[in-house]
C-alpha cells in the first residue's frame, strides 16, 4: 500500500493540455492514482486550501490563479510517496527545477508551476482530507 500524497494538476497545465502527460509520469514513477477528480475551485476554497500561505505576499495572486480554471486533484499512493512525488515535481521555481522534472518540463513561472504536491506526510493528511473527506487517511 505505502504512503499517500495529494497531487494537483494546476489550471496552467490543464490549459496546456498536458493532463495526460503528467498522469503518465505519475504512473511511470510508481505513484498509483487511487482517487481522482476534475473541478474548479472558488477563490474562497483556494484560500482555505492554501491557508498556511495566507501571510505571504503572493497569497492573493496564488489563490486567484488556482481559481482561474479547472484543476485535476489526485491521491497518489506508493512507497515514500510524499518524498518521491516531490522529487518528480522538481523545485517550486521551474527555472531552478532539475531537468526532466514535471515543473522543468511544464512549468511557466514560480506561480504557474504546473503541479502541486504535499510537502510532508502531516500536510498530506490535511490536503487529502480537504478534497476527499470520506477517505481513510490512516492508510499505512
Ligand atoms: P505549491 O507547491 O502549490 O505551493 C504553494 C504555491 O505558491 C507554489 O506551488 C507556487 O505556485 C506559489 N508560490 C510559491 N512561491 C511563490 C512566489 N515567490 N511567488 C509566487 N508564487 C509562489
Amino acid at each position: 500500500m505505502g504512503e499517500r500524497t495529494l497531487a494537483i494538476i494546476k489550471p496552467d497545465a490543464v490549459k496546456k493540455r498536458v493532463i495526460g502527460d503528467i498522469i503518465r509520469r505519475y504512473e511511470g514513477a510508481g505513484l498509483q492514482p487511487i482517487e481522482m477528480k476534475m473541478l474548479t475551485l472558488s477563490k474562497k476554497e483556494a484560500e482555505e486550501f492554501y491557508a498556511v500561505h495566507r501571510e505571504r505576499p503572493f497569497f492573493d495572486s496564488l489563490t486567484s490563479f488556482m481559481a482561474r480554471g479547472p484543476i485535476v486533484v489526485l491521491v497518489l499512493e506508493g512507497e515514500e510517496a510524499v518524498r518521491r512525488y516531490r522529487d518528480l515535481m522538481g523545485a517550486t521555481d521551474p527555472a531552478k527545477a532539475e531537468s526532466g522534472t514535471i515543473r522543468a518540463v511544464h512549468g511557466t513561472s514560480i506561480e504557474e508551476n504546473a503541479v502541486h504536491g504535499s510537502d510532508s506526510s502531516e500536510t498530506s493528511k490535511f490536503e487529502v482530507g480537504y478534497f476527499f473527506p470520506k477517505m481513510d487517511i490512516n492508510s499505512r
